[in-house]
């Protein structure tokens, strides 16, 4: 087995246990998710096409939210007393204009994996004490040589492709860097042609990158996606990559990443009627830019709290937010929706999906799963009626 392929699957096993210790039955016990996601600020120095929040196919303009200073001070004590490993700065704006991030990573990064997904935009903010401190640096290039990166990202002014590429090249010069960057690619119809130099850039430099085909649920960003012989042709290309010889590991998945990419789109087009337990409340809870705490990244529909309000760690451990996330990986059962974004939901069908095929068939412990949730459902309707 390639080394990088073993390092993920040993990864994704140690995941799984990690996963198991946080489906804990206990509401007081300190035991939070794996990875909270952090939307430091819904602020964006780009307008992507694509972009549900910033796109300039819009006519409105998003609030541009930042957390603050005292809140992500107190957000990162908390989540370090609740033994969470892995944190992701992404979320629908850019983490790096963010300075309360910034300054908190610096100070007390080290006690987390972190990692950010940036647009490359401010990289210049990106100094090697913020670089040391990060698992991972993921710049999304969009663009495998300059000319779509304007029109893809919706800016007035000088073309900032060079710019990028200069400061991964500066930070590519810190021993290590090339484990740490990664680059993030989101096909469209106006780079789809420029795959191949991405693909030469990603092998000079010796990095990571994950290419995937655009979604456009909105009728307003339809036009510029990719259609299926695209998708076909895409999977060829990367084939025949892969056939090559001499390919470094991070290439070699990288290419394998596109491979699965493209079909995960083909399946996305079926609309599923079923639905599956998502564990995603254990593994993967969000952070919004105004404080909201949120089971995953779709559910705005059902906050859990306001770290405006409460410390994250007191509204971890309610009784109802533990409900609902055991709730949530009961839905394959009681047929109930933990909320309207579950029944089409893609992620649960790729990652919930593929840890629940194997703890079913752990004995007792999906048992009491389903028996916590039933009390703590009886618990909270019975203090509803009272
Ligand atoms: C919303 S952005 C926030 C982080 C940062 N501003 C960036 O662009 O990387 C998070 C990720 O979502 C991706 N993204 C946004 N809209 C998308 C879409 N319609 N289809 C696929 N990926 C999308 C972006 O490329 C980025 O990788
Ligand atoms: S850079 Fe990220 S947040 Fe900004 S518009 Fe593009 S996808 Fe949206």
């Amino acid at each position: 087995m390639d080394k990088l392929f073993y390092k993920d699957f040993k990864s994704n096993i140690f995941r799984g246990l990690k996963l198991i210790r946080a489906l804990n039955l206990d509401p007081n016990a300190a035991v939070g998710p794996i990875r909270v996601e952090i939307a430091a600020s819904s602020a964006c120095n780009y307008r992507c096409w694509f972009c549900a929040s910033h796109s300039y196919l819009y006519p409105d303009r998003i609030e541009p939210l930042f957390l603050s200073d005292e809140l992500m001070r107190s957000l990162f004590n908390d989540l370090k007393k609740l033994h969470v490993t892995e944190l992701l700065f992404s979320g629908n704006g850019e983490p790096l204009l963010s300075k309360a991030m910034i300054r908190e990573i610096k100070q007390n990064g080290k006690k987390f994996l972190i990692e950010i997904l940036s647009n490359g935009g401010n990289l210049s903010a990106v100094d090697e004490e913020l670089f040391r401190n990060l698992q991972y640096l993921t710049i999304s290039l969009n663009s495998g040589n300059g000319k779509s990166h304007q029109i893809t990202h919706g800016y007035k002014g000088e073309n900032q492709f060079p710019g990028i590429v200069n400061n991964i090249e500066r930070l590519l010069n810190i021993s290590g860097a090339n484990k740490k960057i990664k680059l993030n690619y989101v096909i469209t119809a106006e780079n789809y042609e420029e795959i191949d130099d991405l693909i030469k850039m990603a092998a000079k430099w010796d990095v990571i990158f994950s290419a995937r085909p655009v979604k456009a649920d909105d009728q307003a960003l339809r036009g510029k996606t990719l259609d299926r012989q695209m998708l076909e042709n895409l999977d060829k290309k990367a084939t025949q990559y892969l056939a090559g010889s001499n390919l470094s590991g991070r290439l070699s998945l990288s290419l394998q990443l596109i491979k699965r990419a493209c079909q995960i789109n083909y399946q996305d087009s079926v609309k599923s009627t079923k639905l599956y337990p998502c564990y995603v409340g254990f593994f993967d809870p969000y952070i919004t830019s105004n404080g909201d705490v949120l089971i995953c990244v779709s559910g705005q529909e059902h906050p859990f709290g306001n770290l405006n309000e409460e410390s994250f760690q007191s509204i971890w451990q309610k009784r109802q937010n533990l409900a609902f996330r055991i709730m949530a990986t009961q839905m394959h059962k009681t047929n109930q929706m933990a909320f309207s974004a579950c029944r089409n939901c893609v992620n649960v069908q790729y990652h919930s999906l593929a840890f629940h095929n194997i703890y079913s068939k752990i004995p007792v412990l999906p048992g009491l799963l389903e028996n916590r949730s039933r009390k703590l459902d009886s618990n909270i309707t019975d203090k509803k009626g009272a």
